[in-house]
């Protein structure tokens, strides 16, 4: 009898890229996508632990598959991902929720079949979780949900210990693949049609690292650029501290790079960026993106902002206020900080109520989407070469070369397609536009 596999993904883009290799193994052993719970005879959650949010998402929905399991005794239930690398959380779910078989951390997840079939063979539990990141596994089978926009991973770990960040412990060290095998992954997917390749790191300006001696992200984002056809490259995520002018140059004079640089800035506080331990200044900042919107006036900026980290200050918030009333984003993605176990700030003393930073993060949001609006408002009237991602009946969703979202009424064969709209109105998060 045919069977079914979910794998729901939570927090980012790596994970994402992670849950396209989990579901190639699975459809590789035989089983078919599917995205209802009822339908499935594995389900697994692919978790994120870099705020608590995520973490209790994952435990409510864990909850909610007990019945599941009651009803169907043949359902595996595996989770994996970053929140399970942490031996608290891993303990945590199997004590807790003892419908889980299996659990698999972010550097043993290759092994998936052996383990279900472990799972399957001896009725027991397992959990399998290594600390030592090894060997980067080359080639696993990937099913990309997606068939416009591709992942390609080109760096695992994270170096970086900023202060309130999870991620160098549960990805480890940073390692970068061979070029050779990210070119002909690159090569391949544009050969298939893919729109778009989006290369994945959690700080891609470190690739090379370790690996070559004169080869860096802008020697591989050069490389992949000389490929022929119609695509473009898209990278993330960059950090402020090692995104030179290199970089900035290499995007300008680029034929398929995106002009759509994210360089998260987390605070506008001189002093919180270094309790952030985040090794760059906001004067160091505003040089690279003015250099950037000098280089490319059309280049697109976006930034991640984190409110109410422990030793921030009323100053200091209203420093991040005037920081982004001064780069003017095209878009943030704004976030409460969240205590995470094991990381220096959380030993840091919190001083800040829930309330204050709550009303802090109103604040942020309301000021930049007024921003984001009047920077939208400048397109109305023009035109705009975009990309269609979706299609819900007529209605598709593209974006532009700096990933800006753009809604119009059009023909679902243009799905994938590279399309000339007018824009029409402006909102803070999107644009209403009507083809051409
Ligand atoms: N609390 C809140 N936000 C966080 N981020 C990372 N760690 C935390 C944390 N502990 C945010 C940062 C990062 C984005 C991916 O998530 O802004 O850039
Ligand atoms: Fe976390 Fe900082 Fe590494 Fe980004 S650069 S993953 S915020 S430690």
């Amino acid at each position: 009898m045919q069977k079914y596999a979910l794998i729901e993904t939570y927090g980012c883009q790596q994970n994402e890229a992670d849950s396209d290799k989990l579901r190639g193994m699975l459809l590789s052993a035989g089983y078919l996508p599917t995205k209802e719970r009822q339908k499935a005879d594995i389900i697994i959650f692919n978790t994120c632990a870099v705020r608590e949010h995520a973490e209790l998402k994952v435990f409510g929905n864990v909850g909610a598959l007990k019945h599941l399991k009651a009803k169907k005794p043949s359902l595996i239930i595996g989770l994996c991902g970053c929140m399970m690398q942490q031996q608290h959380r891993a303990s945590e779910i199997l004590e807790k929720h003892k419908q889980v078989d299996f659990i698999l951390g972010t550097h043993t997840f290759p092994r998936l079949l052996e383990v279900i079939n472990e799972v399957q063979t001896t009725g027991r539990r397992v959990c399998l979780i290594d600390d030592s990141a090894g060997e980067i596994a080359e080639g696993l089978p990937v099913d990309r949900e997606n068939g416009i926009k591709a992942y390609i991973t080109i760096m695992y770990g994270c170096d970086n210990f900023c202060s309130y960040c999870v991620v160098p412990y549960v990805r480890g060290r940073e390692r970068s693949r061979p070029k050779e095998k990210i070119i002909a992954e690159a090569k391949s997917l544009i050969a298939e049609g893919y729109k778009e390749l989006m290369l994945l790191g959690q700080n891609v300006n470190s690739y090379g690292k370790g690996l070559y001696e004169d080869y860096g992200f802008t020697e591989l984002l050069t490389e992949i650029d000389t490929l022929e056809g119609e695509y473009k490259i898209s990278f993330m995520t960059s950090h402020p501290k090692d995104a030179g002018k290199k970089l900035i140059d290499v995007m300008a004079g680029g034929r398929h790079i995106a002009r759509h640089l994210h360089l998260p800035v987390q605070c506008g506080s001189d002093k919180v960026l270094s309790d952030m331990n985040r090794k760059y200044s906001t004067a160091q900042y505003l040089e690279i993106v003015d250099y950037a919107r000098t280089k490319m006036p059309d280049v697109a900026v976006s930034s991640d902002i984190i409110v109410g980290f422990p030793t921030e200050s009323e100053k200091d918030f209203e420093a991040t206020i005037d920081f982004i009333k001064k780069v003017r984003f095209d878009a943030l993605y704004t976030f409460i900080y969240s205590k995470r176990k094991n990381t220096p700030a959380a030993e840091m003393k919190p001083e800040i109520s829930k309330e204050e930073k709550q009303a802090r993060i109103a604040k942020l949001i309301k000021t930049q989407d007024e921003i984001s609006k009047e920077k939208n408002q400048i397109f109305v009237g023009s035109e705009k070469k975009v990309l269609v991602y979706s299609a819900d009946e007529n209605r598709l969703t593209a974006r532009d070369d700096g990933g800006r979202l753009v809604h119009f009424e059009g023909p679902e064969e243009l799905l994938g397609k590279f399309v000339t709209v007018k824009v029409i109105k402006a909102m803070p998060h999107s644009m209403l536009a009507q083809l051409i």
